[in-house]
């Protein structure tokens, strides 16, 4: 039991004023906040900052201008680039100067399509530095979800590159962009290009190429960084909600700096001058908060990975990475791991390459099986650490805090809630369930800094979240609590599934398959996948007359790739007789994902009709 931990814990939610002023001394403030948290405010009203500022600037000033910030690691281009806090700053600038000629000015949004080049970090760092809201898309997503965002969020101005490089694929962006600006409603003002050597892209007039760009405005004044109130937004995030409109989280600049510089000292063990890496993509909110704003709100050096787990060029690549920029501390997704022990089973890449002076690795963004992290702890001889989070939270609710002097886990485990959150275990009448029983994972109001206090034009749907359980954060997770204070998260309460670490809504893709031609009906659901967790599998009835179940089979998977994208990797649909329904009509999803998982399965006594189930399993 690491007393220091529950020293913070408790401190935090006693007394949260405390707790966090003290917290906040870690960031460098234009105004200080009058004061931690006030109910109609939120977190550290009347405080005014710029968070570039606090990523780079402030360490430049402190005389660490020649610290390696960023380090661009990109097997699949064979390039390695370090770019110290100095020359993040000149880079970010010159960004900054280019999205103010474009009239990019504080509140502006920014839509950011690109892959995991240093440029991507120089947009969005520069966004911050002029108060202009960044909103990155993954871009694994297809263009009509790109064309959602942008109607959404409004953007001045759309940053993109020419190309991203998955693995042993090039994948065009620029054409993605383009049908997604035909299918938006709102007419974006400027579209800027970066152009890569694997695959530029037609240019149309009008529109920029970057570097002509950055050539264009390198005599243009720098601009300042802008004075943000605690409550501004930062940044908007659209993440997977139960319908087929993306939620778009907003993130505010006060207590994401505070909440980020917190997490990095007491949970990642992370100061300045120490390297960290968060292999995820800044699509995600792993990318956000810990290959972007948290290691250079902590002055470390952050590394940039362009490449996959494995392929890019063998699974060593991450013993490798973490061994050249001497990482101390390691974050990444149980799927990858799962996939580098897929090919290398014997562990013979990390025997060889060893993890130099890395400390610990993190885990999330799905539960971590109790066996991938047994052959992690094995092979690595490093403590193993899972835990829990959210892009709505934008940074961990449950973990071990390892710089806390805490080294407790137990597999299967996310660990203990962070100093900031207090969790409990709610039953349908809205009450804590008793220890060791599951139910719905809450969080009592007010979330911590960091935490989403609204969705970008969806306040109703940001109340949603709050409506169940009132008073407390309904997560969407089931879990338990332990015996000894473990909170075990078990999976989703609603049609969510993650997908090799990815965040889908099973209720959006099923949209997308029952308005296909020849669908009369279709359930999909997630299915266990020994690499990816889960993948979604669809269930198709077919309309009278559709006879032809490959075509329509390859229609389904056709539908989804293009609607939603490649990342939602649905690969199987069962063309089958019927679905397994009750009596009052409700598709029964559970006894789907038992027959599709080979799991034993009985006939509920409220089902329609007995004959279903069995004609699936046959079907499949
Ligand atoms: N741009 C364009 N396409 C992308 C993309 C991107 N940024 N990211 C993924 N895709 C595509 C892939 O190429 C793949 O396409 P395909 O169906 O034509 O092969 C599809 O989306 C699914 O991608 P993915 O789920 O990543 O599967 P994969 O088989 O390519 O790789 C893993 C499997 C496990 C190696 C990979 O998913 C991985 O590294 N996961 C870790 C995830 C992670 O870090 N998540 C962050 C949460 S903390
Ligand atoms: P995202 O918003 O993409 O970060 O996805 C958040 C969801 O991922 C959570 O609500 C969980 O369902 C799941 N998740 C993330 N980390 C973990 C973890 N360590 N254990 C179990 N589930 C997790």
């Amino acid at each position: 039991m690491s007393e220091a931990y529950q020293a913070a814990w408790r401190e935090s939610i006693e007394d949260r004023e405390g707790f966090w002023t003290r917290a906040a001394e870690a960031i460098d403030w234009i105004m200080p906040p009058e004061k931690a948290y006030d109910e109609r405010r939120g977190w550290f009203p009347g405080g005014t900052l710029n968070t570039a500022y606090n990523c780079i600037d402030r360490h430049v000033a402190a005389g660490r201008g020649d610290q390696v910030a960023l380090a661009y690691d990109s097997p699949v281009t064979d390039t390695v680039r370090r770019f110290s806090y100095s020359q993040l700053h000149e880079e970010v600038c010159r960004v900054a100067a280019m999205l103010a000629r474009l009239d990019v000015g504080k509140g502006d949004r920014v839509i950011v399509y690109m892959p995991m080049i240093p440029e991507t970090v120089f947009a969005m760092l520069a966004c911050a530095r002029l108060g202009a809201i960044h909103s990155v898309v993954f871009g694994g997503f297809a263009p009509l979800e790109l064309a959602k965002r942008i109607d959404d969020a409004a953007p001045k101005v759309l940053l993109t590159a020419s190309c991203g490089i998955e693995g042993a694929r090039t994948i065009a962006y620029k054409p993605m962009v383009d049908e997604a600006l035909k299918l938006a409603a709102h007419k974006v003002g400027d579209m800027v290009v970066m152009q890569r050597d694997r695959l530029p892209a037609a240019l149309a007039p009008g529109e920029h190429d970057w570097m002509e760009l950055r050539a264009a405005t390198a005599s243009d004044p720098i601009p300042p960084c802008a004075e943000m109130a605690s409550d501004d937004p930062l940044y908007i995030l659209y993440t997977s909600g139960t319908t087929g409109m993306p939620k778009g989280v907003v993130r505010e600049n006060g207590g994401h700096a505070v909440a980020l510089a917190w997490s990095m000292a007491n949970i990642y063990g992370i100061g300045a001058g120490d390297p960290f890496w968060a292999a995820s993509d800044v699509g995600w909110v792993v990318g956000h908060s810990y290959i972007v704003y948290g290691p250079l709100i902590a002055g470390a050096t952050s590394v940039l990975f362009e490449g996959k787990p494995v392929g890019t060029p063998d699974p060593g690549t991450f013993w490798r990475v973490i061994d050249r920029h001497g990482v101390k501390s390691f974050f990444t997704a149980p799927t990858a791991i799962r996939a580098v022990r897929k090919e290398d089973p014997e562990a013979k890449f990390l025997k060889e390459i060893g993890t130099g002076d890395c400390r610990v690795i993190f885990l999330a963004g799905e539960r971590a099986d109790p066996d991938t992290i047994a052959w992690l702890e094995q092979h690595s001889g490093l403590p193993v650490i899972d835990h829990w989070w959210q892009t709505e939270l934008g940074w961990p609710g449950v973990a071990t805090c390892f710089a806390l002097g805490d080294l407790r886990r137990k597999r299967g485990s996310a660990g203990f809630p962070v100093p900031g959150y207090e969790f409990a275990i709610l039953g349908e009448d809205g009450q804590p369930v008793p220890q060791g029983q599951s139910g719905a994972v809450a969080i009592r109001e007010p979330l911590a800094p960091g935490a989403f206090r609204t969705l970008w034009n969806n306040p109703a749907g940001f109340a949603k979240n709050f409506a169940t359980f009132p008073g407390w954060y309904e997560t969407g997770d089931a879990g338990h609590f332990d015996d000894e204070g473990f909170l075990n998260i078990m999976g989703r309460t609603d049609d969510i599934i993650n997908v090799a670490g990815h965040r889908l809504s099973t209720g959006q893709m099923e949209q997308i398959v029952a308005a296909t031609d020849g669908v009369a009906e279709c359930a999909v659901i997630g299915a266990d996948d020994a690499i990816k967790g889960m993948i979604p599998v669809a269930f198709v009835v077919a309309r009278a007359g559709v006879n032809d179940a490959a075509a329509l089979h390859a229609a389904v998977i056709a539908a989804v790739r293009r609607e939603l994208g490649a990342v939602a990797a649905l690969k199987t649909a069962y063309i089958v007789p019927g679905l397994p329904k009750t009596r009052s009509g409700k598709i029964l999803r559970n006894l789907l994902r038992k027959i599709v998982n080979g799991e034993d399965w009985t006939i509920p006594p409220t089902i329609e009709d007995p004959a279903v189930p069995a004609a699936i399993a046959a079907a499949i």
